[in-house]
């Protein structure tokens, strides 16, 4: 060690003060000392480590440090057990002094092109990342954390898939961030070789690498620099960023990682980890460091070597029958592929691992069927990832190029209220759509028909604030303007942790295409239909907004939108909030199974947020935005007798009967049909 006298004079400073202060201060100042001196670790593998984890970090017996194994939606941390001194003792708002650190990383996902969410070097007030949430945030954050200057988190990130919420610029880079997901500086990845040529990195290849961060507490400077495994450090950082961490970490700190998965059964892993304040850190000896499992295929058997012969026998005994079982199952896995799909490679799944992996659609996997076709089970083959598959009729090939696009597009979304689209498949008249697969089904379940399960209602107020953000998503925070366009509590699924998700998001369009375009298709749900929709028949953010009103009052009064067992005047639930709400009750119409088990300021709220929604006038509704900030309680709800709220007038016309005859028996049932005086009649005969 050098003398560290020489190179704090702070301390020295201290020290002197002893000699008038006496022997107990003096002690004290040793022991912070020590401290300090003593953040200078190596560890080249794992084994018998104590570190500090949690979620669902683990070291795996060969001496990984694995922060994720292949749990979805979850996260791990973990966290060097000392506290380090950053700065001098007690000086919070001391200056920070150089540090540096490197670790070898492995990132394997299921498929070449997905992953989970990457790992993050971090350095945080605490051994833990309370309220952080997985997904696109990494473990380090959650929505109301995310860019607060009382987070004191300086991070490094891997980041593998492109978060638009945090202006990520790919879905395979490195940033800094401070406080906050939106890096403040982040480049794609790659590293500039020995001959200073620039090669891009792949950061879930699967392989190992190796990331350095320098911080020199005098320039205020950090360094970022990343290499593939077994190659000497670049001279040319990969990211090198000016910012004076005096401002941002306190007095200790703690250093670790932390790192997600999303819809993805990804496992991020440490394979050596190195640390050293005030110099540099040392080297890791590479050739110790665990090996990170292997990706791909298993090793072919000996079996060809040793049975060849007779292999060949059966093989030709057997060719005739081999043809045309080929040519069976050929026509079985048929599927249509056109050369503008090549593009859209990795978001297209085989028909045939789909078959298998919902062992032939089999009724067993049937989780339920709805106005846009069958939705099963499945189990990718290799991946082992639970899916649904939705399959879809549909004969004409009219306006299917720009309906993959969609999808493909849609499949680029992320939110955690959203259900997360993987990818399609496309057959003769068929198309199938591959989704994540919410074990808890959708929340009509949990709401009506004597459910199972009841739930409570901080479960049904955090349900709706979850589907209005992404729903908000949806219109206003992704690249283009979606419109649901079927909002309704049997398109809400649970995810294991109750979260409300938003499913079948922009489908409704597959009706819009390869139809005759002189016909227009009201695509909807009856109840939760705006009433302009059926004029226009073009659905808007606002007919939405409708519908989530719907939504919010059947969640609330644990009834459908329209109740086919209930008297004329209750028919339609909207119309019976408003009456009671006129009447100075509207307490009333909440859920009986909820007794008076409810936050009633939060119940009117959702009520009276319900009747605003529900407005005949679409100019008088809010936008998703105002309805998150109301729900968030971020804006006061205005008074709504004064928005002119009426009845909708919605009286039972001979469309009705229909309805009423199929309604029982019909499970999700959608309410298809081309604008015709029967749709008119159907909702709006009182106008
Ligand atoms: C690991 O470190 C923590 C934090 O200092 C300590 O409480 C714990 O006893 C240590 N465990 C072992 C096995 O050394
Ligand atoms: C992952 O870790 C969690 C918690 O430690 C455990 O319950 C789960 O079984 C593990 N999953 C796998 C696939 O190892
Ligand atoms: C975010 O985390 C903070 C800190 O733990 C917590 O107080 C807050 O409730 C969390 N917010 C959300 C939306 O999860
Ligand atoms: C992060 O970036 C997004 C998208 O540009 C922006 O809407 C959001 O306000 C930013 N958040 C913070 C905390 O800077
Ligand atoms: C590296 O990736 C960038 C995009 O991130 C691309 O523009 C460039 O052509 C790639 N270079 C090589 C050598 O592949
Ligand atoms: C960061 O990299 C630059 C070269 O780009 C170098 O001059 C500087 O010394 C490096 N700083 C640290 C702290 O390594
Ligand atoms: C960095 O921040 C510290 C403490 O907040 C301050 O004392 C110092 O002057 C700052 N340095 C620069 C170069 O801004």
């Amino acid at each position: 060690m050098n003398n560290p006298v020489r190179r704090y004079p702070s301390q020295l400073a201290s020290i002197m003060l002893h000699v008038k202060l006496g022997r107990p201060l003096f002690l004290l100042l040793l022991l912070s000392f020590a401290a300090s001196e003593d953040s200078d670790f190596t560890y080249n593998g794992f084994q018998g480590v104590n570190l500090t984890l949690d979620g669902i970090a683990q070291i795996t017996p060969t001496g990984l440090l694995m922060l994720t194994n292949e749990t979805k939606q979850n996260q791990g941390h973990a966290f060097y057990p000392f506290p380090i001194h950053f700065k001098n003792p007690g000086s919070d708002d001391g200056n920070v002094f150089s540090f540096s650190t490197t670790f070898v990383f492995g990132i394997i996902p299921p498929y070449p092109d997905l992953s989970g969410h990457g790992i993050a070097f971090v350095i945080a007030p605490s051994r833990a990342l309370p309220g952080a949430l997985p997904s696109q945030y990494i473990g380090l954050f959650n929505e109301s954390t995310n860019g607060d200057s009382n987070n004191h988190v300086v991070a490094v990130e891997i980041d593998t898939i492109q978060s638009k919420e945090f202006s990520d610029i790919n879905d395979n880079h490195v940033g800094i961030d401070i406080n906050s997901l939106n890096s403040s500086v982040s480049v794609p990845a790659y590293y500039t070789d020995h001959n200073g040529v620039g090669q891009n990195l792949t950061l879930i290849s699967g392989k190992p690498m190796q990331l350095w961060i320098e911080y020199n507490g005098e320039e205020k400077k950090i360094n970022v620099t990343l290499a593939p495994f077994n190659v000497d450090k670049p001279d040319i950082p990969l990211l090198s960023f000016k910012t004076n961490l005096s401002w941002i970490m306190k007095d200790p700190m703690y250093v670790g990682f932390s790192s997600s998965t999303g819809s993805v059964l990804s496992s991020h892993y440490v394979l050596g980890w190195s640390f050293n304040l005030k110099g540099p850190a040392k080297k890791l000896t590479l050739s110790q460091l665990p090996k990170l499992p292997r990706v791909g295929p298993k090793e072919k058997s000996k079996f060809l070597t040793i049975g060849l012969p007779i292999v060949i026998i059966v093989f030709v005994s057997t060719v005739v029958y081999g043809v045309q079982f080929i040519v069976a199952r050929k026509r079985k896995f048929a599927e249509l592929v056109e050369d503008w799909e090549m593009e859209y490679g990795p978001h297209r799944f085989k028909y045939k691992d789909l078959y298998h992996a919902t062992k032939g659609f089999r009724d067993k996997e049937l989780l339920g069927s709805g106005g846009f076709g069958s939705v099963y089970r499945g189990i990718l083959p290799t991946s082992k990832i639970e899916v649904a598959v939705k399959r879809v009729s549909h004969e004409s090939r009219q306006g299917m190029r720009e309906f993959v696009a969609e999808v493909v597009s849609i499949g680029g979304m992320r939110h955690r209220n959203l259900v997360q689209l993987l990818g399609y498949c496309r057959r003769k008249g068929e198309l199938l759509l591959v989704y994540d697969y919410m074990p808890n089904g959708s929340l009509d379940k949990f709401l009506f028909n004597q459910p199972k399960c009841l739930l409570n209602w901080s479960q049904r107020f955090r349900i709706i604030k979850g589907v209005a953000s992404g729903l908000l998503y949806l219109h206003e925070e992704w690249e283009m303007v979606v419109v649901h366009r079927d909002v309704k509590s049997s398109n809400v699924l649970l995810d294991n942790e109750m979260n409300g998700r938003l499913g079948d998001f922009g489908l409704a369009r597959l009706y819009d295409h390869g139809s005759d375009p002189q016909t227009t298709h009201v695509v909807g749900t009856v109840g939760y239909m705006a009433p302009e929709l059926t004029r226009t028949s073009k659905a808007t953010p606002s007919t939405d907004v409708f519908a989530f009103g719907a939504f919010m009052l059947e969640v609330a009064c644990g009834r459908r939108p329209i109740e086919p067992q209930a008297s004329i005047e209750d028919l339609v639930l909207v119309d019976w909030v408003f009456s009671s709400w006129s009447r100075g009750t509207i307490l009333e119409t909440v859920d009986p199974n909820l007794g008076t088990d409810y936050v009633v300021e939060e119940m009117e709220l959702v009520l009276k947020l319900g009747l605003m929604c529900s407005h005949s006038t679409p100019a008088a509704r809010p936008s998703m935005r105002q309805v998150v900030q109301f729900l968030g309680g971020d804006a006061p709800l205005p008074d709504p007798s004064s928005l002119g709220l009426r009845a909708t007038g919605h009286v039972v016309g001979e469309g009705f009967d229909d309805f009423f005859m199929s309604y029982p028996s019909s499970f999700d049932k959608t309410f298809t049909q081309t604008q015709t005086s029967a749709a008119e009649s159907l909702i709006s005969t009182g106008r």
